[in-house]
């Protein structure tokens, strides 16, 4: 089974890929970036060209970027989507993601993510476009989709449009968009949809996502700053989840799994899930401390750069036994030093779980 750390949004960029590829990324087979949008001016804003350039890559942890990270793409036109793709097969990619699962309102409004799965006719007209001007390009595309927009049937639908067009891998994340990141999984859902797809002739290799976390995650420390707490909290109701997909009769299909929320409070899952050692106190310290050094180059302000680390502690408690005050702690720093400080207590005072 191949592992792929997600694209999540301001969290997988270019200092966590690298600082994650160098201390867990052997049972890491591809980053995806966060999503790219394809603007109408055939521009990318400039901090997210920046994601993307080679330049910003530890290519010393990544060997072969070309093939071990997959720039996510956010359009739904045919002609910026082409020309994003093809400003990442400038910079070397091999493969670019097409997001068709985004939720979010001011995303679907506008027609694209998941605001693509409400109007098949276009779905269809657009892949049509992009895989046909595409096609002699040295680039593949593949696609990151939900089960359909408000009811999981329309993955029927979806699934005979995907399989007319060579996609190199297509991600389902096992849900709808209104569903966004909550609620139980729809398995069986998944499991018909990947019969379906595979029915009509769908070649593309198929890749699960949803709720793949082997602890419980954290969320309880940050409910004022960026972080949306419902989000991030959703994902510890069900850790059984890889039982329940190895029971599906589309078990057998899946290639790869996509994993987010699960690596961002176990930053060593995807080892433990190929058989390897846990997770330790240790590791994690190297591994925040590389995080913070990333984003220090990353980000101008010291506050900021710490408000950016906090993101990552919301799914880091569960990790430490009786921890509120020193999460709290945490929590209210406002400078490096403090931020330090309090690391070092929480890892000194608190068991490591
Ligand atoms: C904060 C956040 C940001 C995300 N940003 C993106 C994104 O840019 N592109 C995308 O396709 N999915 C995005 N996702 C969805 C994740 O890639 C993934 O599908 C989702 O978290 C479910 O997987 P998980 O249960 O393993 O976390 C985001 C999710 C979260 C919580």
């Amino acid at each position: 089974m191949k592992y792929y750390f997600a694209p999540m949004e301001g969290i997988t960029l270019y200092p966590l890929r690298n600082a994650h590829r160098a201390m867990f990324g052997e049972n890491i087979d591809k980053y995806y970036t966060p999503f790219l949008t394809a603007h109408y001016n055939f521009k990318f804003k400039k901090r997210e060209k920046k994601d993307a350039l080679p330049e910003n890559i530890d290519h010393k942890a990544f060997s072969n970027y070309t093939d071990q990270i997959v720039p996510q793409i956010m359009s739904n036109i045919v002609e910026t989507f082409v020309w994003a793709a093809r400003e990442m097969a400038d910079l070397g990619y091999n493969e670019v993601n097409l997001n068709l699962g985004c939720p979010a309102a001011t995303v679907t409004n506008s027609g694209k993510g998941s605001g693509l799965l409400r109007d098949t006719d276009y779905l269809n007209e657009f892949l049509g476009g992009i895989f046909d001007q595409l096609r002699e390009d040295d680039i593949s595309i593949s696609i990151k989709t939900r089960l359909g927009f408000s009811d999981e049937n329309e993955s029927e639908e979806l699934m005979k449009i995907y399989a007319r067009y060579p996609a190199k891998e297509l991600t389902i994340h096992a849900r709808v968009r209104e569903d966004f990141y909550k609620g139980p999984l729809r398995l069986d859902a998944f499991d018909r949809a990947v019969r379906i797809y595979r029915e009509c002739g769908g070649a593309a290799a198929i890749c699960y996502n949803g709720d793949i976390t082997s602890s419980s995650i954290g969320g309880a420390i940050l409910d004022e700053e960026k972080v949306d707490k419902n989000i991030m909290n959703e994902a510890d109701h069900n850790n059984d989840t890889l039982n329940k997909l190895k029971s599906l009769n589309s078990f057998n299909e899946i290639s790869a799994i996509m994993i987010g929320r699960g690596l961002l409070s176990n930053p060593a899952l995807s080892r433990e899930l190929s058989g390897g050692p846990k997770l330790t106190a240790l590791e994690l310290k190297t591994y925040l401390q590389k995080l913070y050094e990333g984003y220090e180059n990353y980000i101008p302000e010291e506050r900021n750069v710490i408000f950016k680390l906090l993101e990552h502690w919301a799914f880091l408690d569960s990790h430490f036994a009786d921890s509120e005050k020193y999460i709290k702690a945490i929590r209210k720093s406002r400078s490096k030093g403090e931020y330090f400080a309090a690391v070092n207590n929480i890892f000194s005072s608190c068991d490591f779980i």
